[in-house]
């Protein structure tokens, strides 16, 4: 038996006369309820649209109203499954809620009998939660999957799906509804012969579509390589030694896969920038969830948007989900006080129950605003703090910088740029590096140092401009976060 048969088999089980199964997949729920009413000795199924009525009526028509089908349900005695696909919308009216309540009572001691409705949205009003049964229908699982893949191998052998390397197909279309997995092969299948890569590439390119559509998400490409990033040894290692956990061996092996990364400090010092190297290293992909849109009220209410959000992600993982200046995202405000308190209960929620496969890379500035439930151990893997660079770390992002400006770093005299950037961040490094560029390439030359040199006399730090900030988030960090430079708690300016 399948695992959607399964989820319905105990969801009759519970014996509730109403059940609402959230799903965008409607045939496939209804294939499912079919095969468990089968198993239960050929239950009746009986569907309603809104266009064609009740099925099984002489004047169907007739029955296209709802509150007329639920009265005609009502009257019919005995077992049943009868399956409304269209009903979510009309739950809100008064006549419709009473219809079912009345199907409620009247059959609450009859086995196998319930009024099913199947919706992609969650439509329940207040005043219905305690009758109907709410199920959240999980999309197909790893053996469905399997069994999908091998089927379609079997239909079309000419589309040249590989038989080996399934398990890590299967993984990635994880997530995808029956429709869409359907869809990829056939587009794989019929561009010619299908190898793993392009399968892979078709899959990723498929949960990129849905994440779009989603409005909040963005998918960030993996293109920022970790030599891109100077200095921040701590945290480079740390991503290095975990960059096989994100396989299907790891998770068959039981090793602990990463929940999460929550990376602290100092504005400018690479934080998103280590977060978009991480789907580089990993190979996962990334996404930005914008959380100024959850808010926005554009998708609904914000705990509503978020739940979406999160219920995307769990679809395209493995993925990476990037939340960027987290105390705000959280709605936490100054001095940790929390304006939205659901969505941040809900979060760490579904941080402790979330699929093993997606990993929370989050990036906080104002770190006296997290609360601490957010940083104890169990939540993040590992909560780094992310400084100003000191001397060996600043000459390792001027190289990097000079050369992807198209310096020659060997022309360069480290020593004194390290001097004279004395408590820069990385941002103003590059900025410099820019302008000494732009200053140079005006006068038709490569860059040099005394362009470098009279860059940097221009750029005032933040260090100098926020150095009380600065204090306090070094102080508040001492004690609660591990350094992601190797150099550790040596302090630079
Ligand atoms: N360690 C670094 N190595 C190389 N480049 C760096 C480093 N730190 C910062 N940069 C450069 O500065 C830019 C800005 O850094 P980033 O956006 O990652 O900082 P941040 O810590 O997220 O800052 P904010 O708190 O303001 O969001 C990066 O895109 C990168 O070009
Ligand atoms: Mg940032």
């Amino acid at each position: 038996m399948s695992s959607l048969t399964d989820q319905l088999q105990s969801v009759v089980a519970g014996r509730s006369p109403l059940i609402y199964l959230l799903s965008p997949e409607e045939d496939r729920v209804l294939q499912g309820l079919r095969a468990v009413a089968e198993t239960a000795g050929g239950v009746p199924v009986v569907t309603w649209s809104c266009v064609s009525g009740l099925e099984g009526e002489a004047d169907a028509e007739a029955t296209r109203d709802p509150v007329r089908a639920l009265q005609a349900v009502s009257r019919r005695p005995g077992a049943g499954f009868f399956v409304f696909k269209d009903l979510a919308p009309f739950l809100s009216r008064p006549e419709v809620a009473r219809a079912l309540r009345d199907f409620y009572y009247s059959g609450r001691d009859t086995v196998y009998r319930h009024v099913v409705v199947i919706s992609a949205e969650l439509v329940l009003p207040e005043s219905l939660q305690k009758e109907i049964y709410l199920v959240e229908v999980s999309p197909p699982s790893e053996s469905e999957i399997a069994e999908q893949l091998a089927q379609a191998r079997q239909e079309h052998p000419d589309y040249g799906l590989p038989a080996e390397a399934a398990g890590e197909v299967v993984l990635a279309l994880k997530g995808l509804t029956e429709a869409e997995i359907r869809q990829v092969l056939h587009r794989v299948g019929q561009q010619g012969h299908a190898d793993k890569d392009r399968i892979l590439d078709e899959i990723f390119a498929e949960k990129r579509t849905i994440v779009k559509k989603s409005g909040y998400l963005e998918f960030s490409p993996p293109r920022y390589d970790i030599d891109g990033m100077g200095g921040l040894d701590n945290l480079k290692d740390w991503l290095i030694r975990r960059r096989k956990l994100f396989s299907r061996e790891a998770l068959d092996a039981g090793v602990p896969i990463p929940k999460g990364l929550l990376m602290m400090g100092v504005s400018g010092c690479g934080k998103s920038l280590a977060v978009k190297v991480i789907s580089s290293l990993w190979q996962v992909p990334l996404f930005r969830l914008d959380m100024n849109l959850v808010f926005s009220g554009m998708y609904g209410t914000p705990e509503e948007a978020f739940h979406k959000a999160l219920r995307t992600t769990e679809s395209v993982a493995p993925a990476i989900l990037w939340l960027d200046e987290i105390e705000n995202a959280l709605g936490m405000a100054e001095e940790g006080i929390k304006i939205d308190s659901h969505i941040f209960s809900a979060f760490l929620t579904w941080m402790q129950e979330k699929p093993p496969l997606i990993f929370i890379a989050a990036t906080a500035n104002r770190i006296n605003a997290l609360p601490a439930e957010i940083i104890r151990k169990g939540r993040f893997d590992q909560v780094f703090f992310c400084d100003l660079p000191v001397d060996e770390e600043r000459v390792e992002i001027f190289r990097i910088h000079l050369k992807r400006n198209g310096a020659n770093p060997d022309d360069f005299d480290f020593k004194m740029l390290a001097v004279m950037t004395q408590g820069w961040n990385g941002a103003e490094i590059e900025q410099a590096v820019i302008s000494a560029r732009t200053d140079a390439y005006y006068e038709g030359r490569p860059l040099n140092q005394r362009d470098l040199s009279a860059a940097i006399s221009k750029i005032v730090p933040l260090s100098e401009t926020m150095e009380q900030q600065i204090k306090a988030i070094r102080s508040w960090a001492f004690s609660r976060a591990t350094p992601a430079s190797k150099y550790g708690r040596r302090r630079v300016g």
